[in-house]
């Protein structure tokens, strides 16, 4: 269902860039300090001497290769051992030795990881280096998390989290990395110049990736990004189930624009607020101007590049992350053991993941067929042995296929697939666009969550998923394309 209007992305490549993003020129002053840190959830058991190896609900949170863990003295250390098995100070296996402290406020030196109760998680932030599992419960405790990653975006919030604890990952070693989330956060908490535009319908993988465009020129003109969804310029919320990439409010604009009138006039750009209002005369002049917007870290790649704004604007939020965990929903019988059934697998992330763009997508590109996809996926488990399978698509008949491959353990969400597009689904009713989104996002986190994932680069959504795996691991993720190669322009 997703991104319906590839074949709109060349037309609104342009008008992309602008469509998305108002900015406001920075004026002045960097208030934010910055703490730095990056994170990306991964919920792994352990897999260490007496520590043991759990494969079921709930799954120790801390990766095989942590070798250098602080557990604050203020830490419920039982509630680690309960799932991760009874921790020693040190203990070694045949291969590594892993350190534990235990008793201190883990502030001495940076750790690899560090298991923190949620009232100090600032206080130790900047002394990890990749994991901060976060102890806390409540009704509140997603929003507090929302609050703390929204102006320090150098963590990444698990999105399969866990049950009394939360994961947050980090760059901290990645000095590249955290600068460029340093400097997003100094833009799009500053409300003194924005960049402000709307984003008109189109396809979800290319709204999102209209928006981090936007986010590379409001880099460029030291601009704050607002962004509206929608095709009226009238104030509405915009979209909720992300944590939104500014804290400025629509009065801050307002405000901006009392000051310094909207520019509409590219030229002048770099000394106003910006207001765009049509695509097609404002942003045009934009896409002649490419070579700014990939400017410092322009070895790291574009891919890099791409990947990282990107993910900025589509950071699930506390509502979100409930959404694709799956575990509130009632509404069937069966539903919700399949859901959790799909959760605890997908916390494993020992998972091949399959997205098959059948649909409407015909009418734009040649539909590959499904037995294809999985011709590949049997290369990658005769390679590594993993045989769960997490499948994103749209077409009824490739779920209806799967009962030919008993080699995998193949896991969907339960939903309507009509095959005409999402567009479509919802203009007639089938499908409300709320519980489309819903049903999409829970899709697109779980297919990211594989450590292997097959797509077709030809698809906006295709590519989004690359670039969220890019975007929350420490490594070149193990994704193949079973067309194109990945290319976004600019
Ligand atoms: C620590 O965690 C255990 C296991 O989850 C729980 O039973 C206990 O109540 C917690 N202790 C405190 C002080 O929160
Ligand atoms: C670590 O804990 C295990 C299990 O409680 C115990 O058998 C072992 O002696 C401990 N090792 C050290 C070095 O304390
Ligand atoms: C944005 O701000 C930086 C740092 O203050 C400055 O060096 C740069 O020239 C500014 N860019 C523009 C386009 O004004
Ligand atoms: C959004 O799209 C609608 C319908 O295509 C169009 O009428 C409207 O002018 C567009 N809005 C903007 C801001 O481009």
């Amino acid at each position: 269902m997703a991104e319906a209007m590839d074949h709109q992305l060349t037309i609104l490549r342009r008008g992309m860039i602008i469509a998305c993003t108002v900015t406001v020129l920075i004026i002045g002053l960097v208030t934010y300090q910055l703490h730095t840190h990056i994170t990306k959830l991964i919920t792994f058991p352990i897999h260490r001497n007496h520590i043991r190896v759990i494969n079921e609900w709930p799954l120790c949170p801390i990766q095989k290769n942590t070798n250098d863990i602080c557990i604050h003295r203020q830490a419920n250390q039982t509630q680690i051992e309960v799932i991760c098995g009874k921790i020693n100070a040190t203990t070694t296996s045949t291969t590594t030795t892993t350190t534990i402290s235990l008793g201190s406020d883990c502030k001495e030196r940076d750790y690899d990881l560090i298991v923190v109760p949620k009232e100090l998680m600032q206080d130790v932030s900047d002394h990890v280096k990749r994991i901060m599992i976060v102890q806390g419960d409540g009704k509140n405790f997603g929003q507090e998390l929302d609050g703390f990653v929204q102006t320090r975006s150098q963590w990444v919030i698990d999105p399969f989290g866990g049950d009394g604890f939360e994961i947050l990952k980090t760059f901290k070693e990645d000095k590249e990395r955290m600068s460029l989330q340093a400097q997003l956060d100094r833009l799009q908490h500053r409300c003194t110049n924005f960049f402000y535009g709307i984003i008109n319908r189109s396809g979800f993988g290319s709204v999102w990736h209209t928006a981090g465009l936007g986010l590379a020129w409001t880099l460029y003109y030291n601009m704050t990004l607002f962004i509206q969804l929608d095709e009226h310029l009238q104030p509405k919320p915009s979209f909720q189930g992300f944590i939104p990439t500014t804290t400025c409010s629509y009065s801050d604009l307002e405000a901006a624009f009392t000051t310094l009138p909207p520019e509409t006039d590219f030229s002048k750009w770099t000394d106003s607020t910006v207001n765009f209002k049509s695509l097609t005369d404002d942003v045009g002049p934009l896409g002649d101007k490419r070579e700014l917007i990939i400017p410092t870290f322009n070895h790291r790649g574009h891919f890099w590049w791409r990947s990282v704004l990107t993910y900025y604007v589509i950071r699930p939020n506390a509502q979100t992350r409930e959404w694709i965990r799956g575990l509130q929903q009632q509404q069937g019988e069966g539903l919700q053991e399949h859901d959790r059934a799909t959760t605890v697998m997908l916390r494993t992330r020992d998972c091949i993941s399959i997205h098959v763009r059948h649909g409407d997508k015909g009418t734009e590109s040649r539909l590959i067929p499904f037995y294809r996809y999985m011709t590949k996926a049997y290369e990658i488990h005769e390679r590594t042995g993993v045989s769960n399978i997490y499948l994103m698509t749209d077409d009824q008949k490739v779920i209806e296929a799967t009962k030919n491959y008993p080699t995998f353990k193949i896991y969907y969400q339960i939903m309507p697939r009509t095959n005409r597009g999402w567009e479509k689904d919802v203009t007639s009713g089938k499908v409300s666009r709320e519980d489309q989104a819903k049903m999409f996002l829970k899709d697109l986190y779980s297919t990211t969550q594989c450590r292997h994932t097959i797509v077709t680069y030809s698809s906006n959504v295709g590519r989004l998923i690359g670039e969220i795996r890019m975007a929350t691991e420490y490594e070149a993720p193990d994704v193949f394309s079973m067309d194109a190669v990945w290319v976004m322009e600019p």
